[in-house]
Formats: structure tokens, C-alpha cells, sequence
């Protein structure tokens, strides 16, 4: 066995093949100037709305402006409430509460860790105006019981597909169900910049027009400003990089599935570790592989010892941060998401591990369980 340490995620591995296409493709932007927004944007927004089944893509400068600007650009702001889950990033929850709006929580689901959906129709309230489902680790919510809510009690859906970029959900793909799906192609991401972007994929002409006003500072002409918007473009040089990149996401996706599938054999029966579910619903794409576990910090501590890269996604609820303390949650609202937040550790993952790193994290994570 060899004792080369893992890294959680290798993205040197997964650059090297494609960098001297991804330079060629920003050295183009240079010789033409086209930095902020412009045609290199537009193409990849062309390029990333095909890839999604949708209509349309806008392109911005990171994933929580994505998220944001949909809610502004729907119309949701200050008095309005919007359901979501405190198991996601702080940036789901962060979008709401710049819009204006208030985030409501709802549990996840034990087995899939999304949105329960048995849950959402017992948090709406007459302030309810959104719910913004978070397509966790790869895996989408379970959309169909969501969008009959949603129509059901006139609300509107925003995907958040941080983590989804290529998920299908019963074939259809992430982000092209709801409203609007916000993604973020922050560099770890399965679709990854040189730096920061986002983009937010709709179905709806409307909507479009007023993402990309509201993204051009509320104009729909140079300096003529219907409402007060803010700078959220998309920089061209990212752009052309995620062109680039795009053209090889679905092989890196099913890369990442040949992964999971691998640790899934290796792991099965294990005592004391409970693996990621596929939900029959889905095609997952493993953006964090997370098994469950007790005493999980020190299983961590232990691996990291050993030269295994591992992570927590994400070690403490929205609810229970510091920044949401005035929203007056306390330990044991939202126990699944809890429970999860306690006992998550996220195993290497990216689509060039090879079977010999999964056999080593493997063979080091049984020596640590026996140990621990
Ligand atoms: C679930 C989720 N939502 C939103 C975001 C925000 O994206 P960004 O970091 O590009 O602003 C992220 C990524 O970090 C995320 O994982």
C-alpha cells in the first residue's frame, strides 16, 4: 500500500490535461479586451443554458449573487419570508436576508440530505413568497412535491445548485426546473473557475431581462437606471475558462460516480459508518462525497495524521450561527440537519482519484475506526 498522501481535492490533476487549452482560450480575451461581461460571457451563458435544458443562462460574478439577484429580480424583498434548509452553505440563507427577506428553515431528509418536503407546507405563512431548495452535495431535492407546493400556494422556486452542475433529477437537469436554478463555479465546484463566478439559469424571457438589469446596476440602457441594481457581472476571462471546462464536465461527473461507486463496494458493512444515498430520483454527481459518523473529529484528526485530506460540510447549521442568533433558533430545532452537522466528514473527492487513493483512504479510514 502506498503511504503518498490524499488530498481531499486534487485540482492541479484535474487542470494539467486542459491548461494549455484554458490559457489559449483567456489569452483570446486579452487580445480583445473583453474583461467585464461581453461576448466571451455570452457565449458560455449560451453554452451553460444548453447544458441545462433551459432557455437561458445569465452569467455573475459568484454564487451568491446568483441566488440574490433572482430573488431581487423576482420581486422578493423586505416583509417576505422564503423557505429553505440549514444544512447548505451560509450563502443560501446570506441571499435571503440581503434581498430583504426572512429565511425560514425546514429539516432535511435522513436518507437523501435535502429538503423534507413533508415539511414545507406546515412553514408556509401569508409572508411566504419563495423556497429555495439546495441540491446538496450533487444530489437534487426531491423537486416534483416541491414544485406541486410551490404552484399550489403561488410561490416561486430558486434552485440552488451550487453543488449540482449536471445532476438530473427523474432525467430532467438541475436547474431547469424552478424559476430560476443558481449556480456558483467557485474553483472546487464540479464546473470550476479560475476564480470567481455564478450564473443563474431560467426558462422565462422575463426573468432574464430583469437578472441581467438588475446584474447591470437596474439598466437596461448605459447609465438610463430603472431601479437600483448592483455590479454582478460575470468577468470574461472566467467565462472563457468555463468554456473550456464545460466541454469536459460530464466526463468528470461520471468520474466522480466511478469514485463514489468504488468507496460504496470498499466501504459496505463497514460498522460504524453510514454511506451517501443515491435516491432512486437521481443521478448523483458527488460534488463532496460525506459518510456519517460518530466521534468524527477525531476520525478526522486521525486521517489527516495519516496524509488523508477530509472536510466538514458543514460543521455548524445556518440556524445555529452566530449571524442568525437573532432569528431566535436554538440546538435541537432542526435535528436531522443537526444531527448531520455533528457527524459528516467528507472523503477525497474529485474525478482524476485514482482506484489505488480510494483503496488507501479506505484501508487508512478502517485503521482509524478500529483505533478511534
Ligand atoms: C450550496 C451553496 N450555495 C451557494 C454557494 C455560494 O456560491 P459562491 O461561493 O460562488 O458565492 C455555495 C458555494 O460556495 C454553495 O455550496
Amino acid at each position: 500500500m502506498s503511504s503518498a498522501k490524499v488530498p481531499f481535492l486534487d485540482l492541479k490533476a484535474h487542470h494539467d490535461p486542459i491548461r494549455q487549452e484554458v490559457m489559449a482560450a483567456m489569452n483570446a480575451v486579452i487580445d480583445e479586451n473583453a474583461f467585464a461581461g461581453g461576448k466571451y460571457v455570452t457565449k458560455f451563458e449560451e453554452e451553460y443554458a444548453k447544458f441545462c435544458d433551459t432557455k437561458f443562462c445569465v452569467g455573475v460574478a459568484n454564487g451568491t449573487d446568483a441566488i440574490w439577484l433572482a430573488l431581487l429580480a423576482k420581486g422578493i424583498g423586505r416583509g417576505d419570508e422564503v423557505i429553505t434548509v440549514p444544512m447548505t452553505f451560509m450563502a443560501t440563507a446570506e441571499a435571503i436576508t440581503y434581498a430583504g427577506a426572512k429565511p425560514v428553515f425546514v429539516d432535511i431528509n435522513e436518507q437523501t440530505y435535502t429538503m423534507d418536503v413533508t415539511q414545507i407546507e406546515a412553514a408556509i405563512t401569508p409572508r411566504t413568497k419563495a423556497i429555495i431548495p439546495v441540491h446538496l452535495f450533487g444530489q437534487c431535492a426531491d423537486m416534483d412535491p416541491i414544485l406541486a407546493i410551490a404552484k399550489k400556494h403561488n410561490l416561486v422556486v430558486i434552485e440552488d445548485g451550487a453543488q449540482s452542475q449536471g445532476t438530473l433529477y427523474k432525467g430532467r437537469k438541475a436547474g431547469s426546473m424552478g424559476d430560476a436554478g443558481a449556480t456558483s463555479y467557485y474553483p472546487g465546484k464540479n464546473l470550476g473557475a479560475w476564480g470567481e463566478a455564478g450564473g443563474i439559469t431560467t426558462q422565462d424571457a422575463e426573468l432574464r431581462e430583469r437578472m441581467v438589469m438588475f446584474r447591470e446596476h437596474g439598466q437596461k440602457k448605459k447609465y438610463y437606471h430603472d431601479v437600483v441594481g448592483w455590479n454582478g457581472r460575470m468577468d470574461g476571462i472566467q467565462a472563457a475558462v468555463l468554456s473550456v471546462k464545460l466541454k469536459y464536465l460530464a466526463k468528470a461527473n461520471d468520474g466522480r460516480r466511478r469514485a463514489a461507486a468504488r468507496y460504496n463496494q470498499l466501504l459496505a458493512g463497514v460498522a460504524g459508518l453510514i454511506l451517501p444515498v443515491e435516491a432512486a430520483y437521481s443521478r448523483h454527481i458527488y460534488h463532496i462525497y460525506a459518510v456519517r459518523v460518530s466521534n468524527r473529529d477525531n476520525l478526522m484528526k486521525l486521517l489527516g495524521d495519516r496524509g488523508i485530506g477530509t472536510g466538514i460540510h458543514y460543521p455548524v447549521c445556518v440556524h445555529l450561527q452566530n449571524a442568525y442568533a437573532d432569528l431566535g433558533h436554538k440546538k435541537g430545532s432542526f435535528p436531522v440537519s443537526e444531527a448531520c452537522a455533528d457527524t459528516f466528514l467528507s472523503l477525497p473527492m474529485f474525478p482524476e482519484i485514482t482506484d489505488a487513493q480510494i483503496e488507501q483512504v479506505v484501508a487508512e479510514l478502517k485503521a482509524c475506526l478500529a483505533l478511534k
